[in-house]
């Protein structure tokens, strides 16, 4: 059975622990496909007050973690597994994730996160302990918790065995480089909406074309971006060309 060992260092570990334990991050957690051990920098303090951040060199709003409690906190979660890690800090200055960097990390036995608070972190614990840099997106948050637990989550999805049936994974948006196609269930009408009668025709291999042409469609009209960079097959393509062909009447 594939396991992923997650490592999340961070002021606020109740966040995370409380988030973690529901729905199939919490299954993952509890079925042993993964594990979780958090760190608390503060832990990892040598003064009185327990001090984690500073003000910041060169004046100006806001305070800094500090290196050393940080560090420490890093250094100790590497130690107390032999499992070689990659150390990854969450910050709106990193790049943007993406599910194929989500397929990388599901591929790794281990993994640090590092959330930041305040104004972010001493330039120089990234220097020194961070191997990539990553952001959720162009917007800031006041803690990477969050983008540690969206990593996590978008992570333990791809680990096999994780979600009732592989094929959720496979087929979710951008697994291929497109969105995916519109879902639905019962009851059949809703108000004036109903099923598209495909899905209830019992055609598996109609509804797959169906689906797959959704799938195409809206990636067209959504997210040009991806389809720019999809390698379509012939099937894909002559499926496409109907669907843009069809869309005005749609
Ligand atoms: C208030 S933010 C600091 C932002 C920093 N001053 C900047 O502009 O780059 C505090 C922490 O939240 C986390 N964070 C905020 N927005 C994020 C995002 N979009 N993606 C990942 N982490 C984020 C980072 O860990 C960051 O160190």
């Amino acid at each position: 059975m594939t396991s992923v060992r997650f490592d999340v260092v961070t002021l606020f570990p109740d966040i995370v622990r409380q988030a973690a334990c529901c729905g199939v991050t919490g299954r993952a957690f509890g079925t042993g496909y993964a594990t979780l051990k958090l760190w608390n920098p503060r832990d990892y303090t040598a003064d009185r007050h327990r001090t984690v951040d500073d003000r910041p060199y060169g004046g100006g709003p806001g305070m800094v973690m500090k290196v050393e409690p940080l560090r420490a906190a890093i250094q100790a979660a590497r130690r107390d597994d032999q499992t070689p890690a990659t150390t990854l800090f969450l910050t709106p200055q990193g790049r943007l994730l993406n599910q194929d960097a989500m397929i990388r990390f599901a591929a790794l036995d281990r993994l640090i996160l590092v959330a930041g608070r305040y104004e972010g972190v001493d330039e120089r614990l990234i220097d020194l302990e961070i191997d990539e840099e990553w952001s959720i997106g162009d917007y800031v948050l006041s803690g990477g918790e969050l983008p540690a637990l969206v990593l996590m989550d978008a992570v333990l999805r791809l680990i096999p065995g994780v979600l009732g049936h592989d094929d959720s994974a496979r087929q979710d948006s951008h697994m291929e480089g497109l969105l995916d196609y519109p879902h639905y269930t019962r009851p059949e009408q809703v108000g004036e909406l109903t099923v598209p009668g495909i899905l209830q025709s019992g055609h598996h291999e109609a509804i797959r074309r169906w689906r797959l042409k959704q799938s195409l469609g809206r990636t067209w009209l959504r997210r040009p971006d991806l389809l720019a960079k999809a390698e379509l097959d012939q099937e894909q393509r002559q499926l496409l060309d109907e669907y843009t062909r069809e869309y005005p009447e749609e």
